[in-house]
């Protein structure tokens, strides 16, 4: 195990009519003016944004309201949020939505104390100051309410990119799994394809000896793969609900990351697609990481033959590992599959044309290469792409 940090300093309040303590929580983390932001419509028609208004009244604290966030959230009404903000001297961002809504709010809470431009940031300078960012989370998903990470899409550019701080982890986050019984399945699907790819871009690591947190990913991915045919089944499924959206909060927090290397190629590769085609950030992933795991299995068949085993019942093939290995990763997709998520770059309306300018455009955040598990390089990409294709 390498040497590490651990800082999430998030509250969490979990549980059904959570969101009615908004304005309380509001209250306890210093804000008195709220910035209230929510994405196309679902909360609003589900009368969540309702509530949350309610009980920020009652808690004394005032609001102005900016909804519209679109999923792959947009630099647009990022800066149309940074104006108001300023203009009504908020000192409080409150998301309520998805990973879109709380990561547009937190490109805001960043963006509002700086004197430049909020895309430097995603350029890569780092963040000084910024208001403190509350959600209510109303999809399991992107792990946003307990991360420092933000992910913007340039509109004129279409560069989807994401940046890190402590200063944007959630001062709380309210969790009611109740929230996410109306999620259309495609997108219940989407979100447990992003939990469990943030957990294998910490699983697949060269760090040796990390046998706590080989163990709490394991966790995590046998939970999704329990859980997500019994919500499928029955989307009111609460207790089914509920193990899922703590799921990809631990996914995505580093509890599973702490001492070790990690990956992230797959994360890169992905953001280009639904940079291009604006597809869901899961159903991109459950495209991508079958095809990166087949490009870089061999590297080290022995792990792959571990999660073939420990999350999806693979009987371990001791005369040929690599069968093992294998087998997890037919399994992995099959899962994807029966939850109704794309299988390649076709079902995902990408163009055959488009690969190799997809491969240039990933982000190397300077580097030669990316991926902490097996470094790739664009020519690597554009393979995995087509094996995608
Ligand atoms: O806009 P509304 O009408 O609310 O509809 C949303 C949206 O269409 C809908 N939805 C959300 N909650 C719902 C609901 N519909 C019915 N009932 C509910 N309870 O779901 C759709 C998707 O929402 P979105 O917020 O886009 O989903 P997700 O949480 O998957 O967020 C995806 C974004 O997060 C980024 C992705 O790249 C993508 O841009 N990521 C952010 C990360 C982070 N900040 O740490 C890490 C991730 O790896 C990821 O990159
Ligand atoms: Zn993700």
């Amino acid at each position: 195990m390498l040497p590490f940090t651990f800082y999430s300093p998030t509250y969490f309040a979990f549980g059904e009519d959570t969101e009615n303590q908004a304005g309380a929580l509001v209250r306890r983390f210093g804000g008195a003016r709220v910035l209230l932001h929510y994405g196309k419509g679902s909360a609003v028609k589900s009368g969540l944004i309702d509530r949350v208004k309610r009980s920020l009244s009652e808690a004394g604290v005032t609001f102005v309201e900016l909804g519209g966030v679109a999923p792959n959230p947009r630099s647009g009404l990022v800066y149309e949020g940074i104006e108001l903000g300023r203009r009504e001297k908020v000192d409080f961002l409150l998301a309520v939505g998805g990973g879109s809504v709380i990561d547009s709010a937190k490109a805001i809470a960043a963006g509002i104390p700086y004197d430049g431009d909020f895309w430097d940031f995603y350029k890569g300078k780092p963040v000084k100051e910024a208001l403190p960012v509350g959600t209510v989370l109303t999809i399991p998903a992107a792990g946003s309410e307990g991360s420092p990470n933000t992910v913007i899409t340039r509109e004129e550019t279409l560069e989807k990119r994401g940046m890190g701080s402590d200063l944007l982890r959630p001062a709380f986050s309210i969790l009611n799994p109740a929230l996410t019984q109306t999620l259309p399945a495609y997108q219940t699907a989407c979100g447990a394809a992003d939990i469990m790819t943030h957990v294998f871009e910490r699983y697949f690591t060269n760090t040796e000896e990390c046998e706590i947190t080989d163990r709490m990913c394991e966790a995590v991915l046998s939970t999704i793969v329990y859980e997500m045919p019994r919500v499928m089944a029955n989307p009111n499924h609460y207790e089914a609900r509920a193990n899922i959206m703590w799921a990809g909060m631990l996914a995505h927090n580093n509890l599973c990351g702490v001492g070790r290397e990690q990956d992230w190629a797959s994360h890169d590769i992905e953001h280009e697609l639904s940079a291009q085609y604006d597809v869901a950030h899961g159903a991109g992933l459950a495209v991508i990481v079958p095809a990166w795991m087949k490009y870089v299995y061999r590297h080290d068949i022995a792990r792959f033959a571990q999660l073939a085993v420990r999350v999806f019942g693979v009987n371990m093939d001791f005369q040929n590992q690599e069968r093992t290995a294998l087998e997890g990763v037919a399994r992995l997709q099959g899962f994807w599959r029966s939850l109704g998520l794309p299988a390649n770059l076709r079902e995902l309306g990408a163009r055959a044309e488009d690969i190799p300018m997809m491969a240039r455009r990933v982000n190397f955040k300077g580097r030669e290469k990316i991926g902490g598990f097996v470094p790739l390089a664009v020519e690597d990409i554009e393979k995995i792409y087509q094996l995608a294709w």
